[in-house]
């Protein structure tokens, strides 16, 4: 059959409640053109991120019931263990409240002042995390995987030739070296395997150990199977082992490729490092058996980790971003290509031709969205970089099994009615914004009011 369903039922619904565009224009001139500040309720599709807002299954659910709340040595903990550990093969697995608390135990231990940390491309979170430590974030991603149009299949590589030059010069201040799959902040973008096993073998060289940035390994690893020479009758379970297997540790989101709503671990080979590790959670997370975690949390977890490398369900969640992705394109609407695996970015800049990054045409397309059919993206450009923007995007991030085909086909037509009325559109400019991070709360007005 040419129809690809979604591969479950749906045995508990939340509705949707149902907005006039009147009604949403005044929410959003309440919200000062910021749709970070508008209520969820007020929301008919929310694709701000994929990060946490999945659904769970009955097992999950089931396995939620069954957790177990000791404080110390916690059935679920073990279960969680058991499950990172079969799936990771890394050897100390230390449970964190999400990916960030994970980042901030690792660069407080190897950061500081003088010491450079390369990646692909960190994710806003670990830089913050990096730089806060004192120590310096640089990104290393192939070429293509800064040019929106252009298509390649694994548009997440590390640039290898840049890292070998790179560590050549600087390795003596070098305390890890990372990789993020697939790489967020380029499109969601994956790496292939023999890019990994490269990386790996260039930071081996130093004796740099190498952490992977790992909230999408599930859809990097699907990635590798379809796009690989090599890997297509491999599992995806194999292909994530395999990807692990050349990494010394990990920081993992689990509100990703988890299928919780909360949760993250940091997990590690080495035993000196690990018992430093535990310390700073015991400070700033909890006990190391549940890290900022109730137990029925990681109970779910060690579920979800498996539900994440359901094949099915990585053909259908891939398969609907792509499939966005074409009728988009087909409508004319510029978009990263090739689609990556949460989410489809529109490029603002070719949407608005006429509205200069100064009048942020991300912002001003998230706006139209949501005025037009209630859908929530976020802005990645000016708004969120300032002057360090080099693309002006829409994110639009797909919760995990929360949407069906029709909401993909309502957002759809939202977007191309958008498009085909873009040149009414008007610029945006800042009204007020606070000193860091502005793009969750900065208020903004339409350019000539
Ligand atoms: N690394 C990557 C690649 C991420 O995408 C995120 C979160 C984190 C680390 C931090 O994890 O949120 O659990 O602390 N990304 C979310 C997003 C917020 O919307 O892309 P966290």
């Amino acid at each position: 059959m040419k129809t690809l369903i979604e591969p479950f039922k749906i045995k508990m619904v939340e509705p949707i409640r149902q907005t006039t565009e009147a009604q949403r224009l005044t929410i959003l001139k309440k919200a000062h053109y910021n749709p970070f500040t508008i209520r969820a309720e007020d929301i008919l599709i929310d694709f701000l991120t994929d990060s946490g807002t999945g659904a769970m299954s009955d097992a999950q659910w089931g396995a939620i019931m069954t957790g177990d709340e000791a404080y110390a040595g916690s059935r679920s903990f073990f279960q969680f263990e058991k499950a990172v550990r079969d799936i990771t093969g890394l050897k100390h697995i230390i449970p964190t409240h999400q990916g960030r608390a994970a980042e901030k135990i690792l660069f407080s231990l190897v950061g500081g002042k003088g010491k450079l940390i390369p990646n692909n491309t960190h994710f806003d979170t670990t830089r913050a995390n990096i730089e806060y430590s004192g120590a310096e974030a640089v990104d290393l991603v192939i070429p293509e995987g800064k040019i929106p149009s252009c298509v390649h299949p694994f548009k997440g590589n590390m640039d290898l030739g840049k890292l070998a030059a790179f560590l050549a010069k600087h390795h003596k201040s070098v305390p890890i070296g990372m990789m993020t799959v697939t790489n967020n902040s380029g499109g969601g973008q994956p790496v292939s395997m023999e890019n990994i096993r490269e990386t790996a073998r260039l930071y081996r060289k130093y004796k740099i150990p190498f952490f992977l940035d790992v909230c999408r390994f599930a859809e990097n690893a699907w990635f590798i199977k379809i796009r690989e020479k090599g890997y297509a009758k491999k599992s995806v379970l194999e292909i994530a082992r395999e990807m692990f297997s050349y990494a010394d540790g990990c920081t993992m989101s689990a509100k990703k490729d988890g299928m919780v709503n909360i949760g993250g671990f940091l997990a590690l080979n080495d035993d000196a490092l690990a018992m430093q590790a535990r310390n700073l959670l015991i400070l700033t997370e909890g006990f190391p058996s549940y890290g900022g975690l109730a137990g029925r949390d990681l109970a779910a977890l060690a579920v979800g980790l498996y539900e994440a490398l359901d094949e099915d369900y990585l053909r259908y969640r891939i398969r609907t971003a792509e499939y966005m992705g074409e009728r988009l394109l087909a409508g004319g609407v510029s978009i990263i290509r090739p689609t990556g695996g949460h989410a489809v970015y529109i490029d603002a800049k070719a949407f608005y031709p006429d509205i200069p990054p100064a009048q942020f045409p991300g912002q001003v397309l998230a706006c139209e969205l949501y005025k037009k059919g209630g859908l929530r993206g976020v802005e990645i450009g000016s708004v969120m970089f300032g002057k360090n923007a080099t693309m002006e995007l829409v994110r639009l991030a797909f919760p995990r099994r929360v949407y069906t085909q029709s909401h993909f086909d309502y957002a759809i037509e939202v977007i191309l009615e958008t498009f085909a009325d873009r040149k009414k559109a008007k610029g945006l400019k800042i009204t007020w914004e606070p000193p860091f991070l502005r793009h969750f709360t900065a208020r903004f007005a339409p350019v000539g009011k």
